[in-house]
C-alpha cells in the first residue's frame, strides 16, 4: 500500500433551505428544548427538489477548486450514500453527467453515516492500484428523502448535504492518509434500518409508502453501540500506529448527537477543545457528515499543517471506521 495517498482537496456543499427546531414545533409534538437537550441540535439544512447528485455536484466543484484540479483530471468517481437520485443509474454516474464528463467508472456504496470513510479506503486502494489516479470520494444524502416527518423519535435529526475529497499519490501538500480501520457487525441491522423498496421488502405498483419506507431506529441501544464502537476503534487504529491520544490534534466524529460525541470523547480523554462539533447547525446528514466537518473545520481554521486528525464515524448496518489523516 502507498502511504502517501493524499487527500489533496476538499468541499462541501448544504441547500440553502434552513429547518429550525421552532419549525420542526409546528409539524410534531416536539419542542426546541428537548431537541437542543437530548441531541444538540438547532437546526437543519434540508432541500427543496434537490437530488443527491445535485448537492454532491457543488460539493465536487468546491474540492476540484481546492485541489487546482478540473473534472478531466478525475479518474474515478465514488458515492457514498444511502439516498442515491435512483437505484439505476447511480448518483455518481449522474454526477459524472453533471461534471460534463464521460469514460471514468463510477458507482455508489452504502455503508449508512460511516460511507465516507468506507469509500476513503476504497479510494486509498485505487490510488495504490493506479498510482496515477485522482479519485473523487463524495457523500451526499438526502436524509429528508427517507424521513417520516410524521415521527418526532426520528424527524428531529436529520439534515441534508455532501461533502467531498479528492485522493491522489502526487499531490504537492496535501493531507496523507495514515490508516484506516473499517468493521461491521449485520447481527445489529434492526436497531437502525430503512427498509420499503428494497428486494426483501418490495413496493408493489400502486401501493401507498408505510412507515418502512423512513428510516426507522431504536434510538436508545443505537446510543450505546455508537458510543462503544466509535470509542473501541478510535483506541484501536491509535494504537496500531503507536499513537496515543495525545498525538491528535482535531478529532472529527460522526455528528449524529451531541452527547453522543461527548460520551466518546470523555472515554479517549480527549479535551473538548480538541473535538469539532457542528451537530447544531446540521443534524445528522449520515455519511456526508465527516466530510462536511473535515471540510468545515479547515475552513475555519481549526486545522494547521502538522496536525493529525482523527476521523470516526457509525452508522447502520452496523458499520463503523476510522481514518488517520496528518496534514
Ligand atoms: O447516525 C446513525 C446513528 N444514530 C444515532 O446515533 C442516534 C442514536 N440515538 C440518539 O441519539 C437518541 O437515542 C435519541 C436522540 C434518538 C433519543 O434520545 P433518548 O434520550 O434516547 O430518548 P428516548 O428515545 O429514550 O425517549 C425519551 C422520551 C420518550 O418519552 P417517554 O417514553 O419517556 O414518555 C420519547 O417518546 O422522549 C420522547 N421523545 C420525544 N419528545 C419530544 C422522543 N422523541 C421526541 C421528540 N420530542 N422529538
Amino acid at each position: 500500500m502507498n502511504r502517501e495517498t493524499q487527500i489533496c482537496g476538499l468541499g462541501f456543499f448544504v441547500p440553502d433551505k434552513v429547518l429550525t427546531n421552532d419549525d420542526l414545533e409546528k409539524l410534531v409534538d416536539t419542542s426546541d428544548e428537548w431537541i437542543t437537550t437530548r441531541t444538540g441540535i438547532k437546526k437543519r439544512h434540508i432541500v427543496d427538489g434537490e437530488a443527491c447528485s445535485d448537492l454532491a455536484l457543488v460539493a465536487t466543484r468546491n474540492a476540484l477548486r481546492d485541489a487546482s484540479l478540473t473534472p478531466r483530471d478525475l479518474t474515478h468517481i465514488i458515492i457514498a450514500t444511502f439516498t442515491p437520485d435512483t437505484y439505476i443509474p447511480s448518483a455518481a454516474c449522474v454526477l459524472q453527467k453533471k461534471l460534463g464528463i464521460k469514460d471514468i467508472p463510477c458507482c455508489d456504496v452504502d455503508a449508512a453515516c460511516t460511507g465516507f470513510i468506507y469509500a476513503l479506503d476504497l479510494a486509498r486502494g485505487l490510488c495504490a492500484l493506479y498510482p496515477e489516479a485522482n479519485v473523487l470520494v463524495v457523500a451526499s444524502e438526502v436524509v429528508t428523502s427517507r424521513v417520516n416527518f410524521n415521527d418526532r423519535s426520528t424527524c428531529v435529526l436529520f439534515g441534508d448535504g455532501a461533502g467531498a475529497a479528492i485522493l491522489s499519490n502526487s499531490a504537492a501538500n496535501g493531507a496523507v492518509v495514515e490508516d484506516i480501520l473499517l468493521k461491521a457487525d449485520g447481527s445489529l441491522g434492526e436497531l437502525l434500518s430503512v427498509k420499503g423498496g428494497g428486494s426483501a421488502y418490495p413496493l408493489r405498483f400502486g401501493q401507498q409508502a408505510d412507515e418502512d419506507f423512513f428510516v426507522q431506529m431504536q434510538g436508545r441501544p443505537v446510543f450505546k453501540h455508537a458510543v462503544r464502537f466509535m470509542t473501541n476503534i478510535a483506541r484501536e487504529i491509535l494504537e496500531k500506529n503507536n499513537l496515543s491520544v495525545e498525538d491528535v490534534d482535531l478529532l472529527i466524529p460522526h455528528q449524529a448527537n451531541n452527547r453522543i460525541i461527548e460520551a466518546v470523547a470523555k472515554k479517549l480523554g480527549i479535551s473538548p477543545e480538541k473535538v469539532f462539533v457542528n451537530v447544531q447547525d446540521y443534524g445528522n446528514t449520515s455519511a456526508a457528515s465527516v466530510p462536511i466537518a473535515l471540510a468545515e473545520a479547515r475552513e475555519k481554521g481549526r486545522i494547521s499543517p502538522g496536525d493529525r486528525v482523527l476521523l470516526v464515524a457509525f452508522g447502520g448496518g452496523f458499520t463503523w471506521g476510522a481514518a488517520l489523516l496528518k496534514f
